[in-house]
């Protein structure tokens, strides 16, 4: 019998830290329009906004309670009256609103920021969540800057404002300092050492100063944080939050080390990553993590052909999983011929070997130059190849008349008889997944897997 997986929250904060993001301020139909993909995405809490912090914020806040009745829409809220108040009339109309409210705690903030002593902080956060939670049941508590402030001090603020009825405990990394082993021990201290946290839900919040928010976040909920604060695309101050994606995917991918549910619809994802970028304008780092143009582009030749054979060899997701139309093979100079051939196969062109390894060569110059060969370019590059006065022998089979390379493609001529099979040493029959890979034996490919292999493809 498998053990039960624990639930993950999925605290969504695009629309409030991940908009504090510089250039990725929205307007009100824009968030509008994210918060219902946020929805479709499954994410079980959206923070739609700080709502004293402008009208425009507290008219969003609104509307996004009004329309978005599954997920739980926080506002967010410092620990004093008029924010709280202003916070819970925003959120008056949703179906099942929460306050958010924070104060800072560590030293540094309370002597330079806040100039209030730490006994201050505790009764300020005290009265803050007594007046939330007179106003709403569903309460969260933050203590900005909790990995640098002094963890007993921590511990009584936290104590508070369990008291006081905070229903959950949201602890932030607020500038991104802390590393997964020592987040991970504050997590159980926490646990351990706050009265009544058997009865609250302890969140993470992390930052990615270090590169680090994402492993910081995983490390606290394998210690027992139920909640995870993140974004899509990982955007917010500075170097961003914990990517939504790349906690929900790791928890996916590796049930083994994370065995943990959440409500977040895989294929959902993508369509949520650029929606953001479309509102934003501001673009996904080509290389990012499960929605970045390269997450699932292959350009290295070897890489290429083991995709092309089973998708397993390189992929540890499938890209439709995370709603990725399909993975892509780029063509570059590091692309092989088996790479080279199926796009020429898609394009409409079918090659004998002979014909292959002249394109190929030609490929290979052009995208020495260009870096990244596209169709137009190979269409290009195949008619030219196939100019009469280029070459004694017509080297192009065209077995589909394709768009645009049809006009100048010459007619169809018999197939050629197959080139004798070269001796190749067998490959195993499953992959290191023990998943059998697909047989070749239809394919013209097979005939130069040998001197595919050789050449590094
Ligand atoms: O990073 C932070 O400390 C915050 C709090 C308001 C939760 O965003
Ligand atoms: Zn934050």
């Amino acid at each position: 019998m498998t053990p039960e997986r624990a639930h993950i929250t999925i605290f969504d904060t695009t629309l409030r830290d991940g908009e504090q993001s510089p250039g990725c301020s929205m307007n009100q139909q824009e968030k509008l329009r994210l918060a219902q993909q946020l929805d479709r995405l499954g994410v079980d809490v959206i923070e739609a906004g700080f709502p004293i912090a402008s009208d425009g914020d507290f008219e969003s806040v609104k509307e996004i309670s009004q329309v978005v009745r599954r997920p739980i829409i926080a506002g967010l809220a410092r620990a004093c009256r008029p924010d709280i108040e202003r916070a819970w009339e925003a959120l008056t109309p949703a179906a099942r609103p929460r306050i958010h409210v924070f104060l800072a705690t560590s030293d540094i903030h309370l002597q330079y920021k806040l100039r209030i002593t730490r006994d201050q902080c505790v009764a300020q956060a005290r009265e803050a969540i007594q007046l939330a939670k007179s106003l709403c049941d569903d309460v969260e508590f933050s203590p900005e800057d909790a990995t640098r402030t002094d963890p007993d001090f921590l511990c009584r603020v936290l104590d508070a404002v369990v008291e006081a009825g905070a229903t959950t405990l949201n602890i932030p990394d607020t500038v991104g300092y802390t590393v997964p082993s020592e987040f991970g021990d504050l997590i159980t201290r926490i646990r351990r050492s706050v009265r009544g946290t058997e009865n609250v839900t302890i969140s993470a919040h992390c930052h990615n100063d270090l590169g680090m928010a994402v492993a910081n976040a995983l490390a606290a909920v394998a210690a027992g944080a139920r909640q995870v604060e993140c974004t899509i695309n990982g955007i917010g101050e500075r170097a961003g939050n914990a990517s939504l994606e790349e906690i929900v995917m790791a928890m996916r991918v590796r049930p083994d080390r994370y065995p943990y549910d959440t409500n977040v619809v895989g294929e959902q994802i993508f369509a949520a990553s650029r929606l953001l970028s479309e509102i934003t304008g501001v673009p996904v780092q080509p290389n990012k993590a499960i929605t970045g143009r390269n997450a699932f582009a292959h350009e290295a030749g070897i890489h290429q052909d083991g995709v092309l054979k089973n998708p397993l060899t390189y992929e540890i997701m499938t890209p439709k999983s995370v709603g990725v139309p399909d993975s892509t093979l780029v063509l570059g100079k590091h692309s092989g011929r088996h790479a080279l051939s199926i796009r020429c196969e898609q394009l409409g062109y079918q090659f004998d070997r002979r014909a292959l390894d002249d394109i190929y060569r030609r490929f290979v110059r052009l995208a020495d130059k260009i870096k990244h060969v596209d169709d137009h370019h190979l269409l290009e590059l195949i008619r030219d190849t196939h100019k009469p006065s280029g070459s004694a022998t017509p080297l192009i089979e065209p077995i589909v008349p394709a768009q645009a390379a049809v006009v100048n493609a010459p007619a169809p001529a018999p197939e050629p008889a197959p080139e004798p099979v070269k001796p190749f040493p067998m490959a195993p029959q499953t992959n290191a997944f023990g998943v059998p890979l697909p047989a070749h034996a239809d394919s013209h490919h097979e005939q130069t897997q040998q001197e595919d292999y050789l050449w590094g493809v």
